[in-house]
C-alpha cells in the first residue's frame, strides 16, 4: 500500500524507524493471537473430550430429507397428505431435542388439526390455484422464540417473561401462515437475541447436532440447528448482527438476509414495526436453496418480490461480474483457518471457470472498522438491551449483576453480563465519523458490484467453535455484522464438511436490492458443490 501521503520528502530516519517497529509490533500481535487461539483450541478439545461428542441420529423416514417447496407440491398434488408431514417432523423433533434442545415451545396438537383441515382444502381444489394462493400449503414450520407467534411461548430467553405468551402472530409468521404454513413451535435465542451463541438461564443451551460439544451459534441458533437435525424443514429467522447467517454457517444450513427495510418487523423481539431505521431483517432459513426465494416473496410480499428485487428475472451467470475478499482486515479476530480458506476458494475457482469476466480478489479497506461501526449503529436501534432484560421494567445494572453472577446467583447468563459491561464501557463513537465511514464503504462496495455483481466473502475464520469459546474470540462475529452495516442483501451458504464433520461455509453478498445475483449464486453452488450434508450418515 502506498502511504506517503502529502509530504514529498523522504522520510526521517526516525519515521522509518517507527514504521519498522509498528510493524514488527503488529505481526508480533498477530502470531501472539493466532498461537492464542490456537490454545484455546487444544484446551478445547481437552475439556470436550471427543467422547462427549454426540451426532444426531439418522433419519428413519425419508420425507424428512425434503425441500419445503418440494413437501408443498407433494401435498399439492396428494402424493403425500399434509397430516403426515406434520407427524413426521413432530416426531424427528421429539427424537432429537432431547440431544439438541433446541424447540423451546410447540404447538403440535394444534399443527395436527391444522394439518387435517388442509388435507381436507387439497381434496377440494385445484392444484394450480394453491400453488398460486398458498405456496406453503401443509408444510411445517419453526421460527424463533423472539418472533411472535400466537398463544406460543415469547420469553425472549429471560426469566421475568418465563410463562409470556404472545397474543398474536409477528406479521411475519403470519404472512407465513396465510401462505400456507403450519407452526410447529419456537426454538430457543440468546437472551434478547444479543449473543452468538444459543444459551439462557430458562431453555438452557443449544447443541450442535454435528458436535454436541459445539455451539450452535446465535441468535437464530435454535431455528439453524433444529432445521440441520431435520425436526423443521423452514424457518424464519431475523438478523441485526447476522443473526441469520451466523447459525446457518455454523450448522451448514442456507439462510438468506434480505436487503434492509423489506420485511416487515412486527412482532420481532417486542417491536411495534414503526420504529423506522433499523439494520434488522427477518428472513428464511432452509437446508435447500430453492426454499429461500419462495419464502423471501411470502415474508415481503408479492408486490416487493416483483418491483423491487425482480425475483422472476433470470441471472445470465456467464455476466456476472464475481469479486471476493478472504479477510476483514480487523487484527483482533481470529486469523483465515485454512479449512475456511478452502471452500472460499473452490467457489472463486468455479466463477473463474463459468463467468466470462475474471474474478478479482478486493480489499475494502474500513472494513477493519466494522465492530466500532456496528456498535455505533446497534445503539440507534429502538432495542435498549438493559432495559429490554429488565422485561422493561427498569434497566439491569452491570456494577449488580456481575458480583450476583460472580456468585451464582444472576438471572442472567454470561453472555448478558458481557452485553451489559460493553454499554457500559465501550465509548459512544462520534456519529460524524461513524456515518461517513459507514457511507463511504457502502458507495465504494456499491460501485465495485454495480449492477451485476456479487461478492465471496468468507462467513468466519473458523467453523463451529465448542461452547463458551466465542468469549475469548468476541470479534469474529463483525464478518457478519459488516453486512447489517451496510445494509446488503447476503444469501450464507453451506459447503460442506470439513475433516472433523463440521460444516463450512461462504457469504454471498450483493449490492442494495440484488438480493437475486445472491440466491442465483447460492443455487449454483448447490448444484456445484452439494450444500447441506445431513450429520448422520445417509
Ligand atoms: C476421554 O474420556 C474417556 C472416558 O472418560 C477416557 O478414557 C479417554 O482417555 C479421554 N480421552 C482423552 C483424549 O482425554
Ligand atoms: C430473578 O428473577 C426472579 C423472578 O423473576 C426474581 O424474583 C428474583 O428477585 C431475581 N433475582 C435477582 C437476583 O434479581
Amino acid at each position: 500500500m502506498a502511504e506517503t501521503k502529502g509530504s514529498k520528502e523522504p522520510p526521517s530516519t526516525k519515521q522509518v524507524v517507527c514504521r519498522a517497529l509498528s510493524r514488527v509490533l503488529l505481526q508480533a500481535f498477530i502470531w501472539i493471537h493466532q498461537g492464542f487461539d490456537y490454545i484455546v483450541d487444544i484446551f478445547c478439545n481437552w475439556w470436550y473430550n471427543e467422547s462427549k461428542r454426540q451426532i444426531v441420529p439418522p433419519v428413519k423416514d425419508p420425507l424428512l430429507l425434503e425441500s419445503a417447496v418440494s413437501l408443498a407440491e407433494k401435498i399439492r398434488k396428494k402424493e403425500v397428505r399434509s397430516e403426515e408431514v406434520v407427524k413426521c417432523f413432530i416426531a424427528r423433533i421429539r427424537e432429537v431435542n432431547p440431544i439438541i434442545n433446541a424447540v423451546t415451545d410447540e404447538c403440535f396438537d394444534e399443527a395436527i388439526e391444522e394439518a387435517q383441515a388442509v388435507d381436507a382444502i387439497v381434496a377440494s381444489r385445484s392444484e394450480e390455484e394453491l400453488k398460486r394462493e398458498k405456496p406453503f400449503l401443509g408444510v411445517p414450520f419453526t421460527t424463533k422464540d423472539s418472533t411472535a407467534c400466537k398463544g406460543v411461548l415469547h420469553t425472549l430467553g429471560i426469566q421475568a417473561r418465563k410463562d409470556v405468551r404472545a397474543d398474536e402472530d409477528s406479521e411475519v409468521v403470519a404472512r407465513l401462515k396465510a401462505a400456507g404454513g403450519i407452526l410447529l413451535g419456537v426454538t430457543n435465542i440468546p437472551e434478547i437475541n444479543m449473543w452468538c451463541e444459543s444459551r439462557n438461564m430458562l431453555h438452557g443451551q443449544t447443541n450442535n447436532p454435528y458436535d454436541t460439544r459445539r455451539t450452535v451459534g446465535g441468535s437464530s441458533g435454535g431455528e439453524a440447528c433444529v432445521i440441520a437435525a431435520c425436526g423443521s424443514p423452514l424457518g424464519i429467522g431475523s438478523d441485526i448482527g447476522g443473526s441469520i447467517r451466523l447459525p446457518c454457517f455454523t450448522c451448514g444450513i442456507f439462510g438468506h438476509k434480505p436487503t434492509t427495510g423489506l420485511t416487515p418487523t412486527r412482532g420481532l423481539t417486542l417491536r411495534t414495526g414503526e420504529e423506522g431505521r433499523t439494520m434488522v431483517s427477518a428472513g428464511p432459513m432452509s437446508r435447500y436453496v430453492q426454499d429461500l426465494a419462495p419464502l423471501l416473496r411470502v415474508l415481503i410480499g408479492e408486490d416487493k418480490a416483483v418491483k423491487e428485487l425482480q425475483l422472476d428475472d433470470e441471472v445470465p451467470l456467464a455476466n456476472l461480474q464475481v469479486v471476493y475478499s478472504d479477510a476483514l482486515g480487523d487484527i483482533r479476530a481470529s486469523a483465515m483457518r485454512p479449512d475456511m480458506m478452502e471452500p472460499l476458494m473452490r467457489a472463486v475457482n468455479h466463477f473463474q471457470e463459468i463467468s466470462k469476466l475474471p474474478v478479482r480478489k478486493i480489499h475494502i479497506k474500513n472494513m477493519k472498522y466494522t465492530f466500532r461501526l456496528w456498535h455505533y449503529w446497534i445503539l440507534k436501534e429502538p432495542c435498549d438491551f438493559s432495559y429490554e432484560l429488565s422485561n422493561r421494567k427498569g434497566r439491569v445494572d452491570f456494577w449488580r449483576e456481575l458480583p450476583l453472577k460472580l456468585f451464582g446467583m444472576s438471572n442472567f447468563t454470561l453472555a448478558a453480563i458481557v452485553r451489559l459491561a460493553m454499554e457500559a464501557i465501550l465509548p459512544v463513537e462520534a456519529p460524524a465519523w461513524a456515518e461517513e465511514k459507514t457511507n463511504s464503504m457502502v458507495k465504494e462496495i456499491t460501485e465495485i458490484l454495480g449492477e451485476n455483481g456479487v461478492l465471496l466473502f468468507p462467513s468466519s475464520p473458523m467453523p463451529a467453535m465448542h461452547h463458551y469459546a466465542s468469549f475469548v474470540r468476541p470479534y469474529n462475529f463483525a464478518y457478519f455484522a459488516i453486512f447489517n452495516v451496510l445494509n446488503l442483501p447476503v444469501t450464507q451458504v453451506p459447503m460442506g464438511l470439513n475433516a472433523e464433520g463440521i460444516p463450512v461455509g461462504i457469504q454471498v453478498v450483493g449490492a442494495p436490492n440484488k438480493d437475486r445475483l445472491c440466491l442465483a449464486v447460492a443455487k449454483e453452488l448447490q448444484k456445484a458443490f452439494g450444500g447441506y450434508v445431513p450429520p448422520f450418515p445417509v
